[in-house]
């Protein structure tokens, strides 16, 4: 670890993280589109709902666990996909799988990542990775690398789907993508092109192809980036894995909803199509965690505090970053007595005090 601050929380590593990184990579990890706006907005909606205590509930015996596609995990969370790990660190997405490796915790690897799936899988037996995918414009070669993925031994595919084009405010990977190679993209696509972006082609893409892509997985497929009641009512009847609400933490649609708000409208429809709910975008701490449980998600995911564990100690600095929020996450079950991840509702925010 290169720190010699004590650091206590996800934000404590972002600033240091923030202090150690230059120009251009620090904007292209913690910025967004309009400068970050909508990733403010996710921070504060979050912080605008208070949980409330509840006290004197044996709480001695305490089970954090969760499930997520079948599997047991220690909290309900999840790394969410995060491109070029090189930038923060040298040994970039093994140091993140290895880590997640360490703690249990699914990791989805961003096709973008400069280490390849295949590698990372290798390397770090046991690591239960997932694949985050979008659409390109050969559906061959689509076709193609999900079946690598697939064999490669992925647990699911994240397939992306609010990038119908790139937000040209948002400080871009293509500044960034000449240092370290991409090998999760296909040499016969890299070839066609001189940068990996034109490969893409999501501005036709509608739920029949989504619902194509579907047919042809052998593996659960989540779509990341809903945001609506209507989008996630589409995606249930497709029949996705599973809704991500995510709002790219705020690197799309400058003026998208905080995805807190959107899980309020969205959580109850979920819960009737029984289909798992998973969120990211601005959790930073384990009391944010039993916020978005407690409206009705089953997995949250970090993105940017998973960054900054890495420029700050590399692998120890992601094993220390997951600690700390699940040692928080434990802590605020407990103070507002839940014993188990199952207990979690409703009545622990303070907006619903009177209604109890
Ligand atoms: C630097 C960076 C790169 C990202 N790359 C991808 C990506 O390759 N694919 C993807 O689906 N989402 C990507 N995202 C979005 C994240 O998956 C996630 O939705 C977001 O970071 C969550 O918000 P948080 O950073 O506030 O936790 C990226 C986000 C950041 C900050």
């Amino acid at each position: 670890m290169t720190s010699r601050k004590l650091l206590r929380t996800l934000i404590d590593y972002e600033e240091e993280a923030q202090n150690i990184l230059n120009e251009p990579v620090r904007s292209f990890y913690y910025s967004g589109a309009e400068y970050g706006k909508a990733h403010r907005r996710n921070i504060k909606a979050l912080q605008k709902i208070y949980l409330c205590p509840n006290i004197c509930v044996d709480v001695s015996e305490r089970d954090t666990s969760a499930n997520f596609l079948g599997y047991s995990i220690p909290i309900p969370l999840g790394i969410s996909p995060t491109a070029q790990h090189k930038h923060a660190n040298f040994e970039g997405e093994l140091a993140t799988a290895r880590a997640a490796a360490y703690h249990n915790t699914p990791y989805v690897m961003s096709l973008f990542s400069n280490i390849s799936v295949r590698q990372v899988i290798h390397a770090v037996p046991g690591v239960k990775i997932l694949i985050q995918l979008q659409f390109m414009k050969d559906r061959d070669i689509l076709s193609k690398l999900l079946n690598q993925f697939i064999n490669d031994g992925v647990k699911g595919i994240c397939l992306t789907l609010d990038i119908p084009i790139i937000n040209p405010t948002k400080p871009g990977l293509l500044s960034l993508a000449s240092k370290y190679s991409i090998p999760n993209i296909p040499t016969e696509l890299r070839e066609k092109t001189k940068t990996s972006l034109t490969l893409f082609d999501n501005d036709h893409i509608t739920w029949e192809d989504v619902a194509w892509f579907i047919s042809k997985s052998t593996v659960p497929v989540i779509v990341k980036g809903v945001l609506s009641p209507k989008n996630a009512l589409e995606a249930i009847n497709i029949g996705a894995a599973g809704i991500w609400i995510s709002n790219h933490g705020g690197r799309q649609l400058a003026d998208a909803p905080p995805t807190i708000e959107a899980l309020r409208v969205i959580a109850p429809l979920a819960k009737k199509a029984k289909i798992p709910l998973y969120i990211d975008g601005g959790i930073r701490s384990g009391g944010d965690i039993l916020k978005c449980l407690a409206l009705g998600a089953d997995i949250v995911f970090l993105g940017r505090p998973i960054i900054s564990g890495l420029v700050v100690g590399g692998y120890k600095g992601v094993v220390d970053t997951l600690n700390i929020i699940k040692r928080d996450f434990e802590a605020n079950m407990a103070m507002c007595g839940f014993k188990n991840v199952k207990e979690i509702n409703e009545k622990c925010l303070w907006e619903n005090i009177s209604k109890i």
